[in-house]
Formats: structure tokens, sequence, C-alpha cells
């Protein structure tokens, strides 16, 4: 099964960027289209947060044309930060949600597709109040024996941006020690920090995938300032067979030079 995880797209209204710098929306088409020409398709696209950059209802409008017009496979999102739950649910097509949030479960597919939703909303921070870890032990205590990926925009992990580690998700510990309990857990996927960060969370895996837009400074100064600049976008595709479990790729959506034959020296 391959999974693309595409997140923090930041998409705006039709003709407006991000922090007057970024060109989100065209960034996050070209990133779609980028996925969308892979062969093998992916068999899920899974969006984790920030989907909009100001939680707008035209900005969700625009997304959900970005995705009409180029997706071919099933798409899911959960919320981040940047998004606003009631917008969501009105204006972008297909969004779920269970007891009040967007969390529900993909159990279709051969691993087990947990989305969580970690959005307080207005707040920068991510947390999982006690409805929502209720939900999510109950959940993982009904299917124990499956592999399960657990989807969340804020980083159960500090990665060590002192400015991104305050609005890491609260409550880690506890998440922590819910995700031992269910050791069908393999893999934690999340977003929010605008880069590739990949850390241990109990015996599961989490992995940060960039964003498709912008990118967080990558600087472990202690007093390092809130910055964003322009690496390479990209997104991660997770793939996972019953014999090797999840591995996960980083794949840039920037045209380069190659792809070049390996040729020895007598060539
Ligand atoms: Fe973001």
């Amino acid at each position: 099964m391959l999974i693309a995880q595409l997140t923090d797209l930041h998409v705006r209204p039709a003709g407006r960027a991000s922090s007057r710098v970024v060109e989100t929306t065209m960034l996050t088409e070209r990133a779609i289209r980028a996925v969308m020409t892979r062969k093998p398709l992916p068999d899920v696209v899974l969006l984790t947060g920030d989907l909009t950059d100001r939680g707008l209802a035209e900005e969700y409008e625009v997304l959900a044309a970005i995705l009409a017009r180029n997706v071919a496979v099933p798409v899911f999102a959960i919320p981040g930060n940047h998004d606003r739950r009631e917008t969501m649910l009105a204006h972008f097509p297909g969004t779920r949600q269970e007891e009040g949030f967007i969390q529900y479960v993909l159990d279709d597919f051969p691993v087990r597709l947990v989305m969580l939703d970690t959005l307080v909303q207005g707040a920068p921070h991510g947390e999982l109040c006690a409805a929502r870890m209720e939900w999510l032990d109950r959940t993982l205590s009904a299917v124990p024996d499956k592999p399960t990926l657990v989807a969340m925009h804020h980083p159960p992990f500090l990665c060590g941006i002192a400015h991104m580690d305050g609005m890491a998700l609260q409550g880690r510990g506890a998440f922590t020690a819910l995700v031992a309990r269910h050791r069908q857990v393999e893999r934690i996927i999340c977003g929010h920090d605008h880069r590739p960060v990949t850390a241990r969370v109990a015996q599961a895996i989490a992995s940060m995938a960039p964003s498709v837009a912008h990118q967080v400074e990558l600087d472990l100064r202690p007093d390092a300032p809130s910055a964003f600049v322009l690496e390479p976008p990209a997104y991660q595709l997770h793939h996972w067979s019953a014999a090797h479990g999840f591995v996960t790729h980083t794949a840039y959506v920037e045209l380069y030079p190659g792809p070049f034959p390996f040729l020895s020296d007598a060539e």
C-alpha cells in the first residue's frame, strides 16, 4: 500500500500569497500534480493539516477545486492550527467528523488509518482533550491486531527548533503512554513544523513531512527567530508491505537535472 502525505498547504484565496511571499495555492497545485504523475499512483492521499492559511471558506473552496481537477485517488484530511473546524466541515467536501471533531478511521486498507484532530481553535499549539484521548483509546482498542498508522497535525515530540517546539502537541507524555498501550501503532505521521523530522514515540516511528510550500528555517539555537525559507518543497510517500512494514520516502516537487544512467569509466 502506498500513502502520499501532503502537509501544510496553506492555500489562500485565488491570486493571494501567504505572508506576502509564498504563492501557496500555486505550490499546492504543483505538488498535487507531481504526486499524480507518479507511477505507481498512491492508493490514498492524506492531507495532515494547515490545508488553508486563514481557515477562510474561499480557501477551502480553492483547494477543493484544485483536488477535483487533479486527483484521481481518495483524499482524506485533518485540520491544523491554521484551519477552522466549522468552515472546513461546511466548505471542504468529504470532511468527516465523529463526536464533534474531525477525527475518523479508515478501515478499508491493508493498514488501519486513524485520523486525529489536534486543533485547539484559535491557538497555535495542539492538544488532545480528554474526549479525544478517550476516542483514540477506544478506537485503537477496537482493532488491536491490524497494523495502524496515526495521522495528526501537531508533532507529539520536540524537534529542537525552539519557536516551533513552543507550539507542539501538549500532553505528549499521556499521548506517548497511550500509544505504548497499543502496540499495533507502527507509524505516526504529522506536519506543523514545515520540516522533514523523524523521532520515536513509544514503539512507533513518528515522521514529520516537510511542507509542499514554505519551510521553517533549520536553526537549532535556543533564541532562533521565527522565520521561513524557500527550501525545495516536498511530500512523503509511506509504503507499507506485510513483509517489511512501513518505509518512508521524501520526494521533491522541484524539477532537477537527470535521471542519468550509472556508467563505468569504460563505457
Ligand atoms: Fe503550517
